[in-house]
Parts: structure tokens; C-alpha cells; sequence
């Protein structure tokens, strides 16, 4: 009895761990464009006077650029946090609009956006 109430309990662990599996999160590339765009390409445009394209760079250059997470002084990670979100909502419809969202998730939506649009990419993006 001991143990069949052990193994209900194992079973229950596992169901729940897999739940979790399943729940992982489903990265929107399309809410990533809207970022990328309005806040990452809107910034390069008027500080470096040119965008950087998705189809600038490989699938594996923008994978190992956000594990280097270095960009200039700060993190890839900095423009994507909420402080940096919220800096800029006044005069920044996307910021303003995921200003709630997870840092995680928004991370997520762009990595994605980049995979899908670099040069080896299933649909490469240029900056429009
Ligand atoms: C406030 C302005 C600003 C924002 C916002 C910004 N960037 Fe940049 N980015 C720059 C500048 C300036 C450079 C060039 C020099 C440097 O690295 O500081 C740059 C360079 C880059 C480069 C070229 C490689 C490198 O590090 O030099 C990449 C890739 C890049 N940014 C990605 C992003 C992504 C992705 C985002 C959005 C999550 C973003 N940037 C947001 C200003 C910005």
C-alpha cells in the first residue's frame, strides 16, 4: 500500500513535469519583428545612420551574439529590460506596448525573428 501511494505520487511528479515541458515558451517572431524594428533598428537608424539588416549576419552569428550578450558598454540583454522598455515608452509605440511582457519571452520573440530572417534563414529580412 506504502508504495503503491509512492509510485501515485512519482506518477504525479512526472505528469506535472512534463505539463511544464509542454508549457515552454512558444517564441512569437512576429512580436519580435515589431520590437526589432521600433526599438532595436529605430536606434542604429539615428545613432549609426544605417540599420543592421537580420540578413546581415548567419543564424549562428545571432545565436552567438546573444550568448555573448555584449553590445557597445552594455548587455544585449540591457534593451530588452523593463527599465529600458519603460525609458523609452513615451516616444516608443512598441516599448510602450510589451512594456508588461517578460524580459524573457521578448528575448525569445526576437531571437526568433533573427533565425527566421538572417541570411541562412527561412525567410532572410532586410530592414524593411
Ligand atoms: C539606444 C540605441 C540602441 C539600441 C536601443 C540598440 N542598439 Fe544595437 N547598436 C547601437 C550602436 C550605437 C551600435 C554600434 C556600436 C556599439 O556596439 O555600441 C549598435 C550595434 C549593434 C550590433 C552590431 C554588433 C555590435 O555589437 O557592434 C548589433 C547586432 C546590435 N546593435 C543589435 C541590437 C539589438 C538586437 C537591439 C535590440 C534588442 C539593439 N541593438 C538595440 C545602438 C543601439
Amino acid at each position: 500500500m506504502k508504495n503503491g501511494f509512492g509510485m501515485k505520487a512519482l506518477a504525479l511528479m512526472l505528469g506535472a513535469a512534463a505539463m511544464n515541458a509542454a508549457q515552454a515558451y512558444d517564441a512569437d517572431w512576429k512580436r519580435g519583428r515589431i520590437y526589432y524594428r521600433q526599438v532595436c533598428t529605430s536606434c542604429h537608424t539615428a545613432e549609426l545612420k544605417k540599420p543592421i539588416a537580420p540578413n546581415d549576419s548567419t543564424k549562428a552569428q545571432w545565436t552567438a551574439y546573444f550568448q555573448a550578450d555584449k553590445h557597445g558598454k552594455n548587455t544585449v540583454k540591457h534593451y530588452f529590460s523593463s527599465q529600458y522598455r519603460d525609458s523609452i515608452k513615451a516616444k516608443n509605440a512598441a516599448a510602450a506596448k510589451y512594456a508588461d511582457l517578460p524580459e524573457k519571452d521578448l528575448i525569445e520573440d526576437v531571437k526568433a525573428f533573427l533565425q527566421k530572417g538572417a541570411k541562412d534563414g527561412d525567410a532572410p529580412a532586410g530592414c524593411n
